[in-house]
């Protein structure tokens, strides 16, 4: 089949990419000049790993391509897949369904074919309809059908999410549209895979509910966290043993300094919005918001409490600027509120990041990137951890320990043992964890 990808970022480079390696003809579009040119000359824009050489042995079978021009990507497609950003709108927090309606409208303009244009950017109810609206309006001399075909990957393990997901949503009554995309999704590789067929309203929906349940997971054992702190247990045995519970599960367990990335925070003020507008209060997702907020900047207070009340004219090294490990997403990461912070209580701030510092140099100002851990780490007063990469965890401790100015190791993922920190001399803060982090109630507390 011939695919077009309207969007060539996270989403829908992987997309694109992907449906190239499952046999399709694919053309990738974007309206970055530079995302085009650097792609037609080998160069991925993005950290996703595995993408480089995936996109590469694509381009070689000449299955894959990459363009600004959406009427060369439309000619002959089956499909147009939609997959541009949608961000929060600057003035009210809803999502701004600019880009999405903008590549509507110029798909109306230049599909000359039968086309199934399908939504896999992540919506709010009622898009589908009104993407329906302006290719109808515009009168386009084409049979189109508007399908929502949301997407789950997560950055990071984005190919693997992509081509072994969990299930495959088309949202669509229309029987044409429906049998278009189960062929694009029908090879070989994707046969064991649950497809549920919903209505469109119903499939952009579960999008939003999803991620809103999964911050919703995470907010709430960074709360156990804390509670764990204050009578003394351990999260991660506490997360564990919640984990096993086969209704509940593992994953999005992990208490940290709060959710972050391109999709969480806005994905859960755009449905508390969207609700809002239905009269409707999703009251447990609006606090989950407010939780998370105000998680970022007391992480902040954490490293003050740590430094006994003051950071001025003190060096703290932050390990780890992206939202998650093995992306180079920057947006919205909880380091953005940290260093800011940092920075108004008169740190000076050392970073290091292995693939975000790009990304995170169009953000901080006055931040001194560094060239490694150890690097970051040189006459630092505070080591921070805010991203779980591997090479983190994998730190050589009592190297790490020398080049700093005191041993201070603030842990906001968990990657250390106490035993370990300890005996290469640190005094360690860490979340959810008895550590050094907040005086001992339950002892006194259980006197009572
Ligand atoms: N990033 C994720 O992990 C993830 C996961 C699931 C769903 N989503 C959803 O997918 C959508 C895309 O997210 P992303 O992270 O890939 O965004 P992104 O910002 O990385 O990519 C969007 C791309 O669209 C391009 N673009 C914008 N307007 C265009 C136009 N008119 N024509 C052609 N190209 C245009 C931009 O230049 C950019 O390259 C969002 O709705 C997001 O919520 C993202």
């Amino acid at each position: 089949m011939k695919v077009a990808i309207i969007g060539s970022g996270y989403v829908g480079l992987v997309a694109g990419t992907c449906f190239a390696e499952l046999g399709h003809q694919v053309v990738c579009v974007d309206n970055d000049e530079r995302k085009v040119t650097a792609l037609k000359s080998g160069v991925i824009p993005i950290y996703e790993p595995g993408l480089e050489d995936l996109v590469k042995s694509n381009v070689a079978a000449g299955r894959l391509d990459f363009t600004e021009e959406l009427a060369f990507a439309l000619a002959g497609a089956d499909a147009a897949f939609i997959a541009v950003g949608t961000p929060p709108r600057v003035t009210d927090g809803h999502a701004d369904m600019k880009y999405v309606y903008a590549v509507a409208n110029a798909i109306a303009e230049k599909a000359s074919g039968d086309l199934v244009v399908v939504d896999k950017s992540t919506v709010p109810v009622g898009t589908g309809d009104e993407v329906e609206r302006i290719l109808r309006s515009k009168g386009g001399n084409f049979r189109f059908s508007v399908v929502s075909n949301p997407e789950f990957l997560r950055e990071g393990v984005a190919i693997d999410d992509f081509l072994k997901p969990d299930r495959i949503v088309i949202g669509s009554e229309d029987e044409w549209a429906k049998s278009v995309i189960s062929k694009v999704y029908g090879v070989d590789g994707f046969k064991d895979v649950p497809v549920l067929h919903t209505s469109r309203r119903s499939a952009e929906l579960l999008k939003y509910a999803s991620n809103a349940f999964l911050a919703m997971k995470i907010t709430f054992i960074n709360e156990i966290a804390d509670l764990c702190e204050a009578v003394g247990g351990d999260i991660r045995d506490v997360a564990n043993g919640i984990g096993l519970d086969s209704r509940i599960g593992r994953k999005f367990l992990n208490a940290g300094p709060g959710y972050g990335g391109s999709c969480f925070p806005k994905d859960t003020l755009a449905i508390s919005k969207t609700a809002r507008d239905y009269r409707v209060q999703l009251r447990t997702v609006e606090a989950v918001i407010q939780v998370n907020e105000n998680r970022k900047r007391a992480m902040a207070l954490r490293v003050l409490d740590a430094c006994n009340g003051a950071v001025r004219g003190k060096t703290i090294a932050i390990l780890g600027l992206a939202f998650k490990a093995d992306t180079d997403d920057m947006r919205d990461s909880p380091s953005i509120p940290l260093v800011q912070a940092l920075q108004d209580f008169g740190a000076h701030v050392r970073a290091y990041d292995p693939q975000a510092m790009a990304n995170a140099g169009k953000i901080f100002t006055d931040v001194k990137f560094c060239a490694d851990a150890y690097d970051a780490a040189s006459g630092a007063d505070a080591v921070v951890t805010v991203t779980e990469w591997t090479e983190f965890k994998d730190v050589n401790l009592k190297k790490l320990r020398k080049v700093m100015r005191s041993p201070l190791l603030i842990d906001f993922r968990n990657l250390y043992s106490i035993d370990d920190v300890r005996k290469d001399g640190f005094e360690y803060w860490s979340i959810g964890r008895q550590t050094d982090s907040r005086p001992d109630l339950s002892q006194s507390l259980a006197a009572e």
